[in-house]
Formats: C-alpha cells, sequence, structure tokens
C-alpha cells in the first residue's frame, strides 16, 4: 500500500530548541526541501531555512536530514526516509540563527582568507591554462574552495554534504 503521508520532525529554536512534528503528504519525485517548503507555506509559516537555486548548485539549502548533511533540494524523500520518517535540522557545524538557518558567516570568511581560489581542475587548467573566469565565486564554488569539494559530496568544517 501507497505512503500518504510522512512524519517530519524538524528542529525550531536557536542553538537551543526542540523538534517539532509535522505531518506532510507524500508527492512523486519530492525533495527535503518541498518537504520543508510544505511545511512553511501550509502549516507553519513562521518556520526559517535557506535556498536559492533549487537546483543543486548553490549549496545553501544544506540541512541536516536523519542525521545526515545533505543539498536538500536535490536529496529526494525516497533515498532517505526511514519508514515514513525524517528528522531534519539545521547544519551541525555552522552556528544555528533561527530553525533550519545557520549563520554563514564563518563560511564566507574561510572562503575570503583563501583568496578566492576555487582548487577545482578542469581540462584546461590542467593543460597549464587557467580559467578563472569559468569558475565565478558562487556559494558553490565557494565551498569547494573551503571544503575541497568532490560534486556530488561537498566538505565543509569536518563534515561531508551530500
Ligand atoms: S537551493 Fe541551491 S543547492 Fe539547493
Amino acid at each position: 500500500m501507497r505512503q500518504t503521508s510522512l512524519s517530519v520532525s524538524i528542529w525550531r529554536g536557536g542553538q537551543t530548541g526542540t523538534f517539532e512534528n509535522y505531518s506532510v503528504p507524500c508527492r512523486d519525485n519530492q525533495t527535503v526541501l518541498d518537504v520543508v517548503t510544505y511545511v512553511q507555506r501550509h502549516i507553519d509559516p513562521t518556520l526559517s531555512y535557506r535556498f536559492a537555486c533549487r537546483v543543486g548548485m548553490c549549496g545553501s539549502c544544506a540541512m541536516t536530514v536523519n542525521g545526515r548533511p545533505r543539498w536538500t533540494c536535490r536529496t529526494h524523500v525516497s533515498r532517505v526516509n526511514h519508514g515514513g520518517t525524517l528528522e531534519i535540522a539545521p547544519l551541525s557545524n555552522l552556528p544555528v540563527i533561527k530553525d533550519l538557518a545557520t549563520d554563514m558567516k564563518p563560511f564566507f570568511e574561510k572562503w575570503q582568507s583563501s583568496n578566492h581560489r576555487n582548487p577545482v581542475t578542469t581540462r584546461s587548467s590542467r593543460s597549464g591554462r587557467t580559467n578563472q573566469s569559468a569558475l565565478p565565486p558562487t556559494p558553490a564554488s565557494s565551498a569547494s574552495i573551503v571544503a575541497s569539494a568532490t560534486p556530488p559530496a561537498i566538505r565543509y568544517g569536518g563534515t561531508t554534504i551530500i
């Protein structure tokens, strides 16, 4: 029998807080970001979280899902739900501002201290030519600078985000 709803626990508060439970309808091809967005739009508009591109490029939607850091816009619920339950928390290695939104300042400070260098190699850089213009300083490339990204995973502060 097809599951019709998910039981979702979402962190509410700041550095201290508690998980609150929500029931969210199951949808085909539903991402974890879709679940968070459903809660914010239909159940509790005070829920805070962050996203931008929704296509797995910016990294702003990273959260901890069932204990593992993930880019929620490209994490399908079917991949991570354990018996119809999801636990969604902020990233554990950054200060929590509110709910699922973390303070990115430490992240950008490290990126700035790296002189905006991007360690990702391209065919042209391996051949000796530089191609910096092909790698604009977006948050995703920042993550790769700060954390030695190797798609589909990004490492930040000892944590791997997938
Ligand atoms: S919203 Fe940009 S990577 Fe998820």
